[in-house]
């Protein structure tokens, strides 16, 4: 169940309404969390026609190879490929170039590589025919304050987030993945960051091992420009169903980004 739903979020700013407007169907991706291809592709095959984007994260990257993801474009879809690259510069500016033959359309990268490697991926994705959007992977979800001072950062990780993101920002990153309950705030400091939400619940879903979850209403409204959801559709008896249900809340949600 459900357990803790935050408040209704402050109306977005101007800046938001400025962004283009994304179609409800644009806002979605949904995370293909499968062990092989084969299922991976079947989920897809049921959500045909209703969602246009998948995210491919490191088990099905892993276990599949690049074949997954050269399918997911040769059947017209667009890719979020969730590999969180955090290496020196030269290396992480060396794996944007060579995934760069996927045309993935958004990438990950850590935050806390820090400036020459974010400037190093900025640049080798800038190079490339077909760049893909890079998002910044700030503070995981699964760090609390605990584990980030074990690390050596003494802040909470509200602030430690806010603080790479707007380095990302200066580096020339496009976006951040953050939880819903930082949308706002990081929102509000970076309006132009596209903002990519996981940790998402319809009201009455179960929360599986997400602790800090939101409506797709209430993401929308804080600013997050595109929602990640996994289980709520890939789990569901009837996933294009569920798929349709949170398309149509989400379009009752009026976003305004
Ligand atoms: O099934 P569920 O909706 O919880 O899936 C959420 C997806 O978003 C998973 O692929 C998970 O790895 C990813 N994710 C997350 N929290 C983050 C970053 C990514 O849940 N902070």
């Amino acid at each position: 169940m459900v357990t803790s739903l935050p408040p209704t979020p402050p109306a977005p700013t101007a800046a938001a309404q400025s962004t283009p407007a994304q179609t409800t169907k644009d806002r979605l991706i949904v995370a293909l969390d499968f062990p092989d291809s084969a299922t991976a592709l079947a989920c897809v095959d049921q959500l045909a026609g209703t969602v246009s984007w998948f995210k491919v994260g490191l088990e099905l990257y892993l276990a599949s190879g690049e074949s997954v993801v050269r399918e997911l474009k040769r059947r017209g879809h667009s890719v979020f490929l969730d590999l969180k690259l955090h290496d020196i510069p030269n290396t992480a500016a060396a794996a944007v170039r060579s995934l760069s033959r996927l045309e993935a359309d958004l990438l990950t990268v850590h935050a806390a590589g820090g400036r020459a490697m974010l400037t190093a991926a900025v640049e080798a994705a800038r190079s490339l025919p077909h760049p893909p959007r890079l998002l910044a992977v700030t503070v995981l979800t699964s760090v609390d304050a605990a584990s980030l001072a074990e690390t050596g950062v003494p802040a909470a990780p509200v602030e430690q987030v806010l603080r790479l993101a707007r380095l990302a920002a200066e580096c020339g990153i496009d976006g951040m993945v953050c939880s819903p309950a930082e949308a706002a705030a990081l929102h509000s400091a970076l309006p132009k960051a596209l903002l990519v939400t996981p940790g998402i619940r319809p009201a009455g879903a179960d929360a599986g091992d997400q602790k800090r979850i939101a409506t797709p209403q209430f993401a929308l409204a804080a600013g997050a420009n595109m929602l990640v959801i996994g289980r709520p559709i890939t789990a569901a008896p009837d996933p294009k169903a569920a798929a349709q249900a949170i398309l149509s809340d989400m379009a009752k949600s009026n976003p305004t980004r």
